[in-house]
């Protein structure tokens, strides 16, 4: 499906790794341009060596200030982004949620929940402008179910859902779709360091068996597999789907 994104503009928080940084290269290989967001300067030159034509900003996904500058760049370099997707998120504590400090909670808080919705009030006027749009937001299966070792993380993400059926419906009517992806345990850095959180050597490998043991296709993911379900998300062969949050997870939550 090579032209579905050709001539189309694209904006991407959390670029710089993982998942955000698979959904830019398949949008790229699919002809989009976009603009890409990260705090990481180094992981953002690497993601746009395979993006032609796109552009890189780097700053902080918890800055009104940063995002409103990332949309302007945006709009005047590349013209309206139509397509958004706030990928930038953190894990947090592997805690139970009343051991958390204050600013644990607050920091979680705000990258994985207010980020997305600082960048979905920054590029949703250009959306208005030509409108059409579609946003993905990253949820996780860990905001469909909680989580006793990830509990506010969880929370977060459960928050993520609820944000991405309300901006479904506030902006339905507008033409702008918004749905959101509820990955299970992808191979990449993120999965790397949550294992990490349980300890090193032996306890790190049997955190990775048990995540393993819960999943029915017995196997973690690809971030492929996510990054095609963004795709389809965006694209306009989704054009009645809105609000939807999709678990891809190998039946984990099934
Ligand atoms: N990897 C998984 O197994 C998994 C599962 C479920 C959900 N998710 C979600 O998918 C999204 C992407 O995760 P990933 O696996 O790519 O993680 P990752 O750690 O590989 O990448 C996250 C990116 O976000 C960036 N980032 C974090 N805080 C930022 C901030 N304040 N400002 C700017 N950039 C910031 C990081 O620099 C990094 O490039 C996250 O929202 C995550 O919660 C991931």
């Amino acid at each position: 499906m090579p032209d579905r994104f050709t001539g189309r503009i694209a904006a991407i928080t959390g670029a710089a790794s993982g998942l955000g940084r698979a959904t830019a290269l398949m949008l790229a290989q699919e002809g989009a341009r976009m603009m890409l967001f990260d705090r990481d300067a180094a992981g953002l030159a690497i993601t746009a060596e395979g993006c032609p034509g796109s552009i890189t900003l780097v700053g902080d996904a918890t800055s009104a200030a940063d995002l409103e500058r990332a949309a302007a760049l945006a709009r005047t370099e590349l013209g309206p982004v139509e397509f958004l997707v706030p990928a930038a998120g953190v894990l947090g504590p592997a805690k139970p949620a009343i051991e958390l400090e204050e600013e644990e909670w607050d920091r979680l808080f705000a990258i994985n929940v207010k980020g997305p919705w600082l960048a979905a009030r920054a590029f949703i006027p250009q959306m208005r402008e030509i409108g059409q749009g579609s946003i993905v937001l990253f949820s996780s299966t860990a905001g469909l179910v909680g989580s006793p070792f990830l509990s506010a993380y969880s929370a977060s993400k459960g928050a993520v859902t609820m944000l991405t059926r309300s901006l479904a419906l506030n902006h339905a009517a507008e033409n702008i779709r918004v749905n959101c992806v509820c990955p299970g345990t992808i191979n990449g850095p993120m999965s790397q360091a949550s294992f990490a959180l349980a300890g090193e050597g032996e306890a790190q490998l049997a955190r990775a068996a048990v995540m393993k043991s819960r999943i029915p296709m017995n196997r973690f993911g690809e971030p492929d597999e996510i990054a095609a379900a963004v795709l389809y998300f965006l694209s306009d062969a989704a054009g009645f789907t809105t609000g939807a949050a999709l678990p891809i997870d190998g039946g984990r939550v099934a």
